[in-house]
């Protein structure tokens, strides 16, 4: 430990610390501008400057590493004056817009020029007019106020890892730039836009439309992906006006990504009903909150009497909280008496571990997905372990990712070939046998190795649960997809399991109780499953249910099919909690109200004109929730990590990998990192960037195709044909081509199989 002394206050620091470090021990404040707890020191800006006793030059504290023994200087009338200066000469050639500027009231060079009292322009400039640069669709940039601190190109580079801008030209000339001034292609996750101390990068959805000191914050949980991540909701009067970061909070450092960051403007979408609606003769028309209750309330107890509580299925979304979750099944299994509790979620695949187990492995193995796309927080910290541990990182997929740069091998081919690779990896690991002995040896080796890997394909659970079996110490981390894909599993809402993985009486499969004509009623909580797979075949044989219910906060193609359509809160309007894909278990707060219901409202709506109270306040629910999931049972929904009981379920085994049709290509499930689902399609930002479900192709295919980007191609499986646009990526593998599933356009696709083989023919628009 180094002792050292600070304004007259001794401090004791680790070595390596700066002096900077040994301030804030010290609870010394000192101003910064260029520095981010996050960021190699950069000493850019020179406010931080202090002195050392016996040195004749002032020092940067954030880049100075403290000695033993130092006195140290902060607060001093010279290092005011020094201070002061620096500042002025940042504002020489900023331009003094802070009027119309998006960043004043929360701009860090606004605040050090009112904290030194600067009130007028000692130096004279020629201010510049640059035109604002609008090519990326999230971030305005304005080159005239940047300061040069370069925080945004240190987070680009060693945070995301992609390099998109960079320190252009020298000397007066510098800029902050994209490579030869091309337009602003990158991640979109607004990173370098969030550490941006002044008004140079800004939030395109936000800008213009609210000043900071009218908007109050609400922390929360983001509601879009499996992340967890802690999002700051910043409304007013009832409206989002924009998503912004903690540093200090959560587990994901203030990073977010485009959808958490630039999608919130779904929550104001005016295409959001204000009424629930019944349909008639003539279709569907407003009616009042109450009268929906009471014809669905009706029409349960009808169908019960008539069918039996087994000809009503309840299905049930990831995009409830814990507690709502955990009340709809009660209301299936309790208050209706049926076993049919259905979602699209997996409990063949339980997580294990958390970012920091990430962050501190020196081994990573990525299986058979893009984690950068699907969990873009999660890939972050694949990213900074691969860079900083550095841990070595191996990936196998049939597209390059934004993993490949900071990895030791990327094995890529087409989706079979991966699969025969990962299984030789698998079995050399077990056996010693095999051509991956290097790597094998290296997994082996590793003091805390990590799996990453796809829980949504049994064959990708078989690999990590072989692999968890051979190897030491492993780590297995299930990409969950949604936001609570993990806890609604955990409530119960899985068929054949109760809450805490309890076995259940196992109802009808849903695929068989809708072909059999065993269902007669449908109650569906927030899921649209005109965008699943496994069943686009079967949605027409709704229109032969005697009822349906859907809630949804945007009114889907499943509501179009529903008899009863209820619109419901989102995340920013209601109180609960969520589990990410560690199993962390972490709440969301309410932060505007806009009328409407949440879905817990309508199951203690339903349940009580069926004669059975269920608990409404969230406490009420916790506690059932503690005595009913022993997983639960000792938590208090804010921030702790449940253990689980399995990892894998038993009867995984010697899967197959299945190649249901025959052609000439093969085709993928990709994942988004713009959407998730239907739900952030309704954003019109993250919609403008990508609109439609595109098919990815590599160059060479498009050229033997004969198409180019923005042209169409059909996709020909077996006698089905859909048209979709086409994508030129060079990353993806030469013969296969990609799709985003979990979308409408594409589910009748996949339902012929997660992985195909397809012919593709040029296609008019
Ligand atoms: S938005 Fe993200 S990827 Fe794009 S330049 Fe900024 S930090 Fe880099
Ligand atoms: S754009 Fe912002 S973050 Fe980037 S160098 Fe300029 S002032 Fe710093
Ligand atoms: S990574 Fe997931 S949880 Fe985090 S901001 Fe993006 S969508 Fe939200
Ligand atoms: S904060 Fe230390 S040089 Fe900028």
């Amino acid at each position: 430990m180094l002792t050292l002394t600070i304004d007259g206050i001794e401090v004791k620091v680790k070595e390596g610390s700066t002096i900077l470090d040994a301030a804030k021990e010290a609870g010394v404040d000192i101003p910064l501008l260029c520095h981010h707890k996050m960021l190699h020191p950069f000493g850019a800006c020179r406010v931080c400057l202090v002195e050392v006793e016996g040195s004749p030059k002032l020092m940067t504290a954030c880049t100075t590493p403290a000695a033993d023994k130092m006195n140290i200087f902060t607060q001093t009338e010279k290092l005011q004056r020094v201070r002061k200066t620096a500042i002025e000469l940042l504002l020489i050639n900023h331009p003094l817009d802070c009027p119309v500027c998006d960043k004043g009231g929360e701009c860090t060079l606004q605040d050090l020029t009112f904290e030194f009292g600067i009130n007028d322009e000692r130096f004279d400039a020629e201010p510049n007019d640059t035109p604002v640069d609008h090519s990326n669709p999230f971030i305005e940039r304005d080159i005239d106020r940047c300061v040069l601190c370069g925080k945004c190109v240190r987070i680009c580079d060693e945070v995301v890892n992609i390099q998109a801008i960079s320190f252009q030209n020298r000397g007066t000339d510098t800029i902050i730039g994209t490579s030869f001034d091309q337009p602003w292609h990158c991640e979109y996750c607004g990173q370098c836009m969030s550490v941006c101390p002044v008004g140079s990068l800004n939030n395109r959805v936000y800008l213009f439309k609210n000043r900071p000191w009218n908007l109050e914050s609400t922390y929360s949980t983001c509601g879009f992906c499996s992340c967890g991540c802690t999002v700051v909701v910043d409304h007013q009067d009832n409206e989002v006006f924009r998503i912004s970061e903690d540093p200090e909070a959560g587990i994901n450092h203030g990073f977010l990504c485009a959808k958490g960051r630039f999608g919130f403007e779904l929550f104001n979408s005016t295409k959001r009903k204000s009424k629930p609606m019944i349909k008639g003769k003539s279709g569907f028309s407003e009616k009042e909150y109450t009268d929906a209750i009471d014809f669905s309330a009706d029409k349960i107890v009808k169908i019960k009497e008539e069918h039996g509580p087994e000809s009503i299925g309840v299905i049930v979304s990831p995009r409830l909280t814990n507690e709502e979750a955990f009340l709809a099944q009660k209301f299936g299994r309790d208050v209706i008496g049926t076993k049919n509790i259905y979602s699209f979620e997996t409990a063949d695949a339980l997580p294990e571990g958390t970012y920091e187990d990430v962050e501190n492995s020196d081994y990573i193995l990525v299986l058979n997905n893009d984690v950068t796309e699907s969990n873009p927080i999660l890939g972050l910290a694949v990213r900074r372990a691969a860079r900083h541990n550095p841990a070595k990182l191996n990936v196998f997929y049939s597209k390059y990712t934004a993993l490949r740069r900071v990895s030791s091998e990327f094995i890529k081919d087409n989706p079979k070939k991966i699969y025969e690779e990962i299984d030789d990896l698998v079995s050399t690991v077990e056996s010693g046998k095999g051509n991956y002995k290097a790597m094998a040896e290296e997994l082996s080796k590793a003091e805390k190795p990590v799996v990453i890997y796809d829980p949504y394909a049994r064959k990708d659970i078989e690999f990590a649960k072989r692999l968890k079996n051979s190897v030491n110490n492993l780590i297995t981390v299930p990409c969950k997809w949604k936001n609570n894909s993990q806890g609604i599993a955990d409530m119960g809402c899985v068929n054949g399991l109760k809450p805490g993985y309890k076995e259940a009486e196992k109802g009808e499969g849903l695929r068989e109780a809708l072909e059999t004509d065993k269902l007669k009623a449908l109650i569906v909580f927030g899921e649209n499953l005109a965008t699943k797979a496994e069943f686009k075949d079967l949605t027409g044989s709704f229109k032969k249910l005697d009822f349906v219910m859907v809630s949804d906060p945007f009114f889907s193609e499943s509501a179009e099919l529903a008899d009863v359509y209820l619109p419901v809160a989102t995340f920013t309007e209601k109180d609960g909690s969520f589990t990410n894909l560690e199993g962390r278990v972490q709440q969301i707060f309410k932060a505007v109200e806009k009328g409407l219901p949440t879905d817990a409202d309508i199951i203690g709506d339903l349940s009580a004109k069926l004669s059975k109270e269920l608990p409404r306040d969230i406490e009420s629910v916790r506690d059932m929730i503690k005595k009913e999931n022993k997983l639960y049972s000792s938590i208090n929904f804010d921030g702790e990590v449940i253990s689980y009981p399995y990892l894998f379920a038993e009867d995984i085994k010697d899967e197959k990998m299945e190649l249901a049709s025959t052609g000439k290509y093969y085709l993928a499930p990709a994942s988004l990192r713009l959407h998730s689902g239907s739900y952030t399609r309704h954003s019109p930002d993250l919609s403008k960037v990508y609109s439609e479900a595109m098919l990815e192709i590599n160059p060479e295919d498009a050229k033997a195709l004969n198409v180019e980007e923005g042209e169409y191609l059909a996709v020909k499986v077996g006698d089905m044909t859909r048209k979709y646009k086409v994508n030129i990526d060079k990353h993806v593998d030469k013969g296969t081509v990609f799709l985003p599933n979990d979308y409408n356009e594409t589910a009748a696709v996949f339902h012929k199989g997660r992985y195909l083989k397809v012919d593709l023919v040029k296609h008019e628009a």
